[in-house]
């Protein structure tokens, strides 16, 4: 078992080169089944869960080749479809895009319950309802999600809860699907935009991704092509807010400084400064204790979710009471019992947290209770005064690339120790 030792009380000052999106990558692997074809994917982040990945799509018959560190090709030519291993796919939690995938090429898909953060209960009852929609039959049980189909036929889909992972998913399901599709209620996170741009790149023909209605025109098949991920809008934000927490001084590049608005406006409404210095690179400096605020987590562009804890480390050492309400996962709290043992003063009730601002933050032995949570973890270790130890490290490495690196660059004096 791996951790991170941290010496705490730094500046992070210098700059930091954000890496493609995970949330993307997750989803265009599992797309290029769609394809029959090679397709050159450029920009991929180097992280455990794209490791998973390609071992599973391996197993179906899919050849990756790593021609670049962040570089693969994928020759699909070849699917010679056998059920998905259950073990892997219900590993994580993006395997459910296997299902949207195999549906469409192979008219069936048997996906191990996907797996992942424990962020709460995480239905996957709109997936189901969207492939129900374009005509499978879908049946979920055992560990397992079995869905089958004589042929997907485009259809309106209604979905009753805003999901990235069940819009994504009825978008793969759509592609090849005989006639048109309408998905209603979208996601419109970037990522979504990103898969769409993906498959219309390979050939697809699918209009208004990061709008409210999501039309595709199915077609016979889509062809090889070459593809650059967009950068992480999550790391990005961890980032921005490691440089408010530490009072430092960060420049940020390789990211789209368009999707970080909402973080952006909530970063300067606390005191501190964002700079944008052109489209894709943002400074974010703070040079005194920040301002107490509330947040609301929200679907996309409202503030994510995945950026609630890194905030909640920022919030623990401003001055006054900031009041956070998570509407997303019930079970993303967990990381303030972990900043309580530090010394911070959280209170946290169902799904609203108050955090009564403190001087500051001492090192402890903490644990990641989760990908973000993990990261935010580090944040705090790196302010804090005197030593801090996180374990279950393992969360960390399934979404950031280097992430000791990149903060060793940025001056944090934090290294990975085998327990
Ligand atoms: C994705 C992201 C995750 C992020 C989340 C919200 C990936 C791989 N993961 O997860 O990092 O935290 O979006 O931005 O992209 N829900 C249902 N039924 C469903 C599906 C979802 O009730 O069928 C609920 C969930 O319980 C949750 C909410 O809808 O409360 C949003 O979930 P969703 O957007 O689907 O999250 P994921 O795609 O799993």
């Amino acid at each position: 078992m791996e951790k991170f030792v941290i010496n705490g009380k730094t500046r992070l000052e210098g700059e930091v080169i954000i890496n493609g999106a995970k949330n993307a990558a997750v989803a265009i692997l599992p797309a290029t089944l769609l394809v029959n074809g090679i397709c050159t994917i450029e920009n991929l982040p180097n992280i455990s869960d794209i490791n998973i990945y390609c071992d599973i799509l391996r197993t179906l018959g899919v050849k990756i080749t790593k021609t670049a560190p962040n570089t693969v090709v994928v020759d699909t030519r070849d699917v010679n479809y056998i059920d998905a291993p259950l073990d892997m796919t219900s590993k994580f939690r993006a395997s459910y895009y296997l299902i949207g995938a195999l549906l469409g090429r192979c008219k069936r898909a048997v996906v191990g319950m996907p797996g992942g953060c424990k962020l709460g209960a995480r239905p996957i009852d709109q997936h189901a309802k969207a492939f129900e929609c374009l005509g499978a039959k879908v049946d979920i049980g055992q560990g397992k999600i079995v869905a089958t189909t004589d042929g997907l036929v485009g259809n309106s889909i209604y979905l009753d809860i805003v999901s990235v992972g069940a819009t994504i998913n009825a978008i793969l399901a759509s592609v090849l699907a005989e006639g048109t599709t309408t998905i209603e209620n979208v996601a419109k996170e970037p990522h979504i935009v990103d898969v769409a741009n993906f498959l219309n790149t390979m050939g697809a023909d699918i209009h208004g991704a990061g709008t409210d209605i999501i039309k595709i025109n199915g077609v016979k098949e889509l062809h090889g092509g070459t593809y650059s991920i967009v950068p992480d809008q999550i790391e990005a934000g961890t980032f921005m807010l490691a440089a408010v927490a530490t009072r430092g001084d960060i420049t940020i590049k390789n990211c789209i400084t368009k999707h970080l608005d909402v973080l952006s406006a909530k970063i300067e409404e606390m005191g501190a400064h964002v700079e944008e210095i052109s489209g894709d690179t943002l400074r974010v400096w703070c040079d005194k204790k920040p301002k107490c605020v509330n947040i609301k987590t929200l679907p996309y562009p409202g503030f994510p979710t995945d950026l609630q804890s890194q905030m909640g480390i920022v919030l623990a050492t401003a001055d006054g009471t900031s009041i956070v309400t998570e509407s997303i996962w019930e079970s993303r709290f967990q990381y303030t019992a972990e900043l309580n043992k530090m010394g911070a003063k959280i209170n946290a009730q169902g799904n609203v947290a108050f955090f009564d601002g403190v001087p500051e933050l001492y090192g402890r032995p903490v644990s990641a209770s989760d990908l973000r949570a993990g990261a935010a973890l580090i944040i705090a270790g790196i302010a804090a005064n005197g030593v801090t130890e996180v374990s279950n490290i393992e969360y960390i490495d399934r979404g950031y690339e280097n992430i000791e690196d990149k903060f060793k660059a940025l001056g944090a004096d934090i290294k990975r120790v085998t327990e």
